[in-house]
């Protein structure tokens, strides 16, 4: 019988190491994320989830004293052979803890990439305008107030304003760091629902303090302690009574003193 073929990784990490002015914080980590997952982090505070992803995109380069080592590859290809550093960032989108809105009108938070990156047809525009904030859940709520401010609208509606910007620039690879850790749970659930739909599109690597936000939405799930990786694995294993590690058990289901 021949096997069938493993599919290429979307993002292959091999023997990350890094360290902030000789702090070691990331300890020669080494994980696959397969394309269209949706590949939860979890680990407690200061187990390096946020530095993980600022290597991925190489914003870790604007940290002084931080020092990385090991490949990273997206579809095959080294980061830190990409040239044009700015193309990376955008195939590799960030959404950050809490909402940064731009002090822009909500049309023209979402149209910020877009225009600098020379898209000037204003009704392709306003298309994909509309199309960001309709994959962001928001554009029901806004569709009639596109300029006024941004950073009027609620804390819930702001954290998709984020998300629909981080959604301009296309991206293949969609990072969520904490993202509903300044919402309330109804919002929370809209946003799991929007990201369940964004898989189709995109592969999304989601950080969150939340065991069971992990559990319910991605495929695998890695969990790190102080810059290792204790286990990563498919939900129902590391979700079920017999994960690998007795940690990752105690963690998940809280049983950490
Ligand atoms: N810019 C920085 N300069 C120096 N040390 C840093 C910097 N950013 C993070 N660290 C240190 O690196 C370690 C990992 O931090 P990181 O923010 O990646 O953890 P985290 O898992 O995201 O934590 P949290 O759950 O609190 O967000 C911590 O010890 C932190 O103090
Ligand atoms: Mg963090």
């Amino acid at each position: 019988m021949v096997a069938a073929p493993l599919e290429a990784p979307k993002i292959s990490v091999k023997d990350l190491r890094l360290s902030y002015a000789g702090k070691q914080v990331l300890n020669g980590i080494s994980f696959e994320v397969q394309k269209n997952e949706i590949f939860a982090v979890i680990g407690p505070a200061q187990s390096g989830k946020s530095s993980l992803l600022r290597c991925l995109n190489r914003t870790i380069e604007f940290v002084p004293k931080a020092k990385a080592s090991g490949v990273i590859e997206i579809d095959g290809l080294n980061v830190d052979a990409i040239k044009n550093v700015y193309e990376l960032r955008r195939r590799v989108g960030m959404v950050a803890p809490l909402p940064v809105g731009l002090p822009l009108s909500i049309y023209d938070n979402v149209a910020f990439a877009p225009r600098a990156a020379g898209f000037r047809d204003k009704s392709a525009l306003d298309a994909l305008v509309e199309r960001c904030l309709t994959q962001a859940a928001l554009w029901d709520e806004v569709k009639d107030r596109l300029h006024s401010l941004g950073t009027k609208l609620s804390g819930g509606q702001q954290q998709r304003l984020t998300i629909a910007r981080a959604l301009s620039h296309e991206p293949e690879i969609l990072c969520l760091d904490e993202f509903s850790i300044a919402i309330d749970p109804v919002t929370t659930m809209r946003i799991e629902d929007v990201l369940k739909e964004l898989k189709r599109d995109m592969t999304i690597i989601l950080v969150t303090n939340l065991v069971q936000q992990a559990r319910r939405l991605a495929s695998r799930t890695m969990f790190l302690w102080n810059g290792d990786i204790v286990e990563v694995g498919k939900n129902d294993v590391v979700f079920s009574n017999k994960p690998q590690s007795q940690k990752t058990y105690d963690y998940v289901n809280g049983i950490f003193g």
